[in-house]
């Protein structure tokens, strides 16, 4: 049975269900749109939506972001995840300004030189800022593709990556832009990973349905074990450290984090961590108290982790070996600090 293109029964389905009032939506502006699709990498739509808000206030233009200092930047991520994003965007958009004139670049190719961009979020861009027919392959896309062109294996395998894109340019119609809002949507409201509502769906016909997955084999995530460092100085200022750029909560402002083998909690391990911490820090600390176990989970591990609570005799501390400093309770709100430790602090 031939399949008919899913454009042609998508997008009438689309511009009753679609989610028209999305905030990027209504723009044709490549540096808006360009941040949309940034922001929404791995990330819900509910959750982007105040953070796209308060960045756009805040850096409205490719100049403002690559004039920002990074710290600014960081500080308005706070709390979406995935910082590299947030560091990527102020490079790229550093690059717009410099290197392409203050313009989204219009080639593909181009594109693809801005650091965090790749060729679904490139398309993604193109596409509606300048009315290109590009075609997308974001997790929504690929599912309802999957699915719909019943393919089989695994879904990261090279062959079906091949034959993911070519599919995607394939359904692609020129009128690119409302075909990837819609399918986009779709995957989101009615193709999506568990639950599917297929009885809902536009496209019907011969399809795999939800039985055929995309997501990764659900392998179980490891765990890792910490104790966070929650030091007070005398004037009630607290210790906190600068992350390496590169990795977890890179560049952001987090408490001293002290891994510990599997979860094996002794009072040497509790002395080993002490010991650390005062050789570490350059300080004398007088242990208050050791918070309840909480956990975190990345993207590929989970955090177990529980705040030690210390005071410090004096103040001193070694800022020079590390990038520690000490910071008023009332400065907090003005740092980049992950979203557990906002919690923590709130
Ligand atoms: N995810 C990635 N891009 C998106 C968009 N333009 N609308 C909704 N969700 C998205």
């Amino acid at each position: 049975m031939k399949r008919p293109s899913i454009a042609s029964r998508l997008l009438p389905w689309y511009r009753q269900f679609g989610r028209h009032d999305l905030p990027w939506r209504q723009s044709r502006n490549p540096y808006v749109l360009y941040l949309a699709e940034i922001m929404l990498q791995q990330t819900r739509v509910e959750t982007v939506k105040p953070y796209f808000r308060r960045f756009l206030a805040r850096f409205p233009s490719w100049q403002a972001l690559a004039d920002a200092p990074i710290d600014d930047v960081l500080t308005l991520w706070s709390g979406l995840g995935y910082y590299a994003r947030a560091r990527n965007a102020h490079s790229a958009a550093q690059m717009v300004v410099e290197k392409f004139h203050g313009e989204f670049p219009r080639e593909l190719t181009q594109a693809l030189e801005l650091p965090g961009v790749g060729r679904s979020t490139a398309a993604a861009v193109l596409a509606s800022a300048y009315g290109q027919e590009q075609a997308i392959l974001d997790a929504n896309a690929r599912r309802v593709l999957f699915r719909y062109h019943e393919l089989s294996g695994a879904a990261r395998s090279p062959q079906n990556e091949r034959l993911l894109w070519q599919l995607a340019e394939q359904e692609t119609p020129s009128k690119a832009h409302d075909y990837n809002q819609a399918i986009q949507d779709l995957g989101a409201l009615l193709c999506v990973a568990r639950k599917a509502r297929c009885a809902e769906c536009p496209l019907q016909g011969p399809c795999a349905g939800p039985g055929a997955t995309t997501s990764q084999s659900r392998t179980e995530k490891p765990t890792r074990f910490a104790y966070f460092l929650l030091a007070r100085s005398d004037d009630d200022r607290i210790l906190l450290e600068r992350r390496a750029h590169k990795g977890i909560w890179g560049g952001l402002w987090a408490l001293p984090w002290y891994e510990m083998p599997a979860g094996e909690e002794s009072p040497e391990l509790l002395a080993g961590f002490r010991n650390w911490a005062e050789q570490e820090y350059a300080l004398r600390l007088q242990m208050q108290e050791l918070q309840p176990w909480q956990r975190h989970s990345f993207t590929h591990f989970h955090l177990d982790y529980r705040v030690v609570v210390a005071r410090m005799a004096g103040s001193a501390v070694a800022e020079a070996r590390r990038a520690a400093s000490l910071h008023a309770p009332e400065q907090l709100a003005q740092l980049a600090l992950p979203s557990p430790l906002r919690r923590l602090f709130s």
